[in-house]
């Protein structure tokens, strides 16, 4: 018989989204009236529909693919320059930071980027997530074997949790001890909490010193209203010799179901190998995404490229104005509520404090078996966050009024 990866056999029951969605499903089988007035807030998942601009590229994409002169089989497995041209000159150099568009990996998605890195990682590394954290990060230490077992509070042997609450504003404070890797996101799902230039700065400082590389989950960078935000870690000098970039088109273009995103890896950062020399990481990923990967679809790329296009552009603020502005009445309702509310001003999470003496879980059931709408539990997203729960922007604002005044006659 095949030996497995026993590393998965550390990991908690379920993923949280199909655990949610577990849940959900035993509650509408049950429930068949109450399951037809459900809104579902839980995962961060877009709800409108493509912006015309994309959808246009799109559908002159899939006519190239139709004739034979312009056919495109196999593309290049770090994307087609086009786009990674687009990424390079609007997101990074129009606004006064260095990234070569070769420098650009274009991928499937941030979740599959967030996990794949650690291919190129050796074992043995001291990482560190925040808590509470995007699970993904955690799960995919675990499978690859970076962690002992979990302890009674789902936290992981081997991994260090930096607490992220209230009094920190949800960004930790810089580790007091070195680690390898630290893995940080802003604005961050799932607090919603953003990180002031400053304390990139910090951690920018950190990881020079320590010889650490940033893991930057930017996913939700355009989400940022504050134009004194940083929206990218290579805003901060010297990120360039320690930092590793994920972005997406998930949330700003409406991609969820599309996939595309990217990772950005200078060519000046560097690892080092078990005798001490030092290696680029680039050329590493490079070679992994070539092996492993064959490139994200032309039609999608062509998508992609025109949400930079000057309509793209407009259209894609239309979607986060709309979004943001859900986030806007979600806070206030919680807030009209009683409920001590965090994010939600320059990211598309509210992250809320349940009443006292309430667990994230049983403000689940609560929010499900009363007010019939699906939240996401804090304590899914680490131990820390116990006690808090999130609510996804991401509706119609037909919906969102509607969970506004349930949450107000939950009160
Ligand atoms: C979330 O709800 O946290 C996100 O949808 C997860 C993701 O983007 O993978």
């Amino acid at each position: 018989m095949a030996l497995i990866n026993e590393n998965f056999l550390k990991l908690k029951a379920g993923y949280l989204f199909p655990e949610i969605a577990r849940r959900v499903k035993v509650f509408t089988d049950g429930n068949p009236e109450a399951a037809k007035r459900l809104i579902r807030c839980g995962i961060g998942d877009v709800t409108e529909a493509l912006p015309e601009a994309v959808r246009y590229a799109m559908h002159e994409a899939v006519d190239e693919m139709g004739d034979r002169k312009s056919f495109k089989g196999y593309g290049p497995e770090q994307g087609y320059d086009f786009l990674r041209n687009a990424i390079a000159d609007n997101d990074f150099n129009a606004r006064g930071i260095e990234v070569d568009a070769d420098e650009i990996f274009i991928s499937d998605g941030s979740k599959c980027d967030t996990g794949n890195i650690l291919d190129i990682f050796g074992r043995g590394n001291k990482i560190a997530i925040t808590d509470p954290v995007y699970p993904v990060y955690v799960d995919t230490n675990v499978m690859i074997g970076n962690t002992g077992d979990a302890d009674e509070n789902g936290a992981y042997a081997g991994l260090t949790y930096l607490k992220c609450n209230p009094s920190n504003g949800f960004v930790p404070e810089i580790p007091t001890e070195r680690v390898d890797i630290a893995y940080l996101c802003y604005p961050n799902n799932p607090t919603g909490a953003v990180a002031t230039r400053t304390q990139l700065e910090a951690w920018v400082a950190y990881a020079l010193k320590n010889d650490t590389i940033l893991l930057y989950d930017s996913a939700y960078e355009a989400f940022i209203r504050d134009p004194e935000l940083p929206h990218s870690i290579f805003e901060i000098p010297g990120a360039r010799d320690c930092a590793i970039e994920f972005r997406s088109f998930s949330k700003n273009g409406g991609f969820t179901g599309v996939r595309c995103a990217f990772v950005v890896i200078p060519k000046s950062l560097k690892g080092k190998t078990a005798s001490g020399e030092t290696q680029a990481i680039h050329p590493l990923w490079s070679r992994r995404h070539s092996t492993k990967f064959n490139g994200a679809s032309y039609i999608v790329q062509k998508g992609a490229e025109a949400l930079y296009s000057p309509e793209g552009k407009s259209q894609t603020r239309a979607l986060i104005e709309h979004y943001m502005g859900n986030a806007a009445l979600l806070v206030q309702a919680c807030k009209d509520a009683g409920l001590a509310v965090y994010g939600g001003e320059n990211a598309p999470y509210v992250w809320v404090q349940c009443p006292a003496g309430v667990t994230s879980w049983q403000m689940f059931d609560k929010m499900l078996n009363e007010a019939n709408v699906v939240i996401t539990p804090g304590s899914g997203f680490g131990s820390a966050g116990e006690g808090y729960f999130r609510i996804s922007a991401f509706n119609s604002r037909a919906n969102v009024e509607e969970v506004c005044r349930r949450i107000g006659a939950l009160a």
